[in-house]
């Protein structure tokens, strides 16, 4: 039978949630230079409003490349945790970088190395930063506000969520510590798209029964690199971002970690210098200005390539770029267990 009408109704929302899954994969696609799609029409509450900086905080600039995230700028926070870490200064704070819509990425991190219970019993607190979705920021909102209420550990201003922007979502997490907790000891910035081994980090690299580290960076160190000019990649930085050829000493972006005096010395220098769209490049031009070096950690405890999973390899490493969300759920309680005994060192 003949039901006219209704199929195309049941249409609407699948090719939402398509465009909604799809919207990833072509945002890894687009070319570099192209500007993010505006919000269609009327902007909801939390829109941001293309306005001029406030008069204190603007200086005397070349007009700005689109490639280069507008800062400083009174971004609001549209999501925020100011109670967080109030009773108690943890001893490592997890900033974690995620997309609005990447709920599947976040949950699998809540489950494995981001519990705040898997940091070899120091108080952590975990993190995740969020702005707002280019073209779905209105459906994404609500759903984003469901999680925050639930799970407390949602970051969000109000500036666009888009590749060239990552530098103000690591600021807005550096703001939050600078301003909600500046006792924390450490600060790890990481991506959803890894293997972390927290209970390894704390115990080998930042050893609690230490005095904290001043005015320390470490990571995966990259030397003696530049900028890349050729337009073709996504990791692009055009001359009138970034004019030196090459970047001083920094660590990459899939994980690094920094002492707490040092993450508000850094968010603090970050007001008075131009952005560039790389963060962990950026990160390393703060601790320039700052006179500050990063810190070279033992061989092979942050890799940039992927490994195969070991458990015993795994346990003695800080950080495997390129896990998956669902990878890291099904690796974990292997990890965790006690199967495949792997003595720790
Ligand atoms: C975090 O780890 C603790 C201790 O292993 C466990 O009881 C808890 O269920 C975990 N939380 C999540 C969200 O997986
Ligand atoms: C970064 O966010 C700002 C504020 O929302 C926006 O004006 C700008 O277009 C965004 N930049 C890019 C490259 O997406
Ligand atoms: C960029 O180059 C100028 C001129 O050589 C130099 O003074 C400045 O320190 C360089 N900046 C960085 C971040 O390396």
């Amino acid at each position: 039978m003949k039901c006219p009408g209704s199929p195309r109704v049941l249409l609407v929302p699948a090719a939402l949630s398509l465009a909604l899954l799809g919207l990833r994969l072509q945002r890894d696609a687009q070319e570099p230079f192209a500007t993010a799609p505006e919000p269609e029409t009327e902007p909801g509450p939390f829109a941001w409003q293309e306005a001029p900086p406030a008069a204190s905080t603007a200086r005397p600039v070349a007009p700005r490349h689109p490639l280069q995230p507008p800062y400083p700028y009174p971004y609001r926070f549209l999501l925020n945790e100011p109670h967080k870490c109030r009773e108690q200064a943890p001893f490592l704070v997890l900033l974690v970088v995620s997309e609005p819509q990447d709920t599947a990425g976040r949950h699998a991190v809540r489950r494995t190395w981001g519990n705040e219970s898997a940091a070899g019993g120091v108080p952590a607190l975990r993190l995740f930063l969020t702005g707002v979705h280019p073209v779905f920021g209105g459906p994404l909102q609500r759903l984003l506000e469901e999680e925050s209420a639930l799970h407390h550990d949602v970051l969000q201003q109000d500036f666009l969520d888009t590749y060239n922007n990552l530098t103000l979502k690591t600021l807005m997490g550096l703001e939050w510590v600078s301003k909600h907790c500046p006792g924390a000891r450490y600060v790890l910035k990481a991506d959803t798209d890894i293997f972390l081994n927290p209970a390894f980090l704390v115990r080998e690299l930042l050893q609690p029964q230490l005095p904290p580290k001043r005015d320390f960076m470490t990571g995966h160190i990259y030397r003696n690199t530049g900028p890349l000019r050729s337009r073709a990649f996504k990791w692009y930085v055009p001359p009138e971002v970034y004019p030196n050829k090459t970047y001083p000493p920094y660590c990459g972006g899939p994980a690094y970690v920094l002492s707490g005096d040092l993450a508000r010395k850094v968010y603090a220098v970050a007001q008075t210098l131009p952005l560039i769209n790389m963060e962990d490049s950026f990160m390393g031009l703060c601790l320039h200005a700052l006179g500050v070096g990063v810190t070279s950690s033992p061989w092979g405890l942050f890799n940039m390539n992927r490994l195969d999973y070991d458990k015993c390899r795994f346990s003695r490493l800080v950080m495997v770029h390129h896990y998956s969300p669902a990878e890291l759920l099904r690796l974990w309680p292997h990890f965790q267990g006690p199967e495949g005994g792997c003595a720790p060192p």
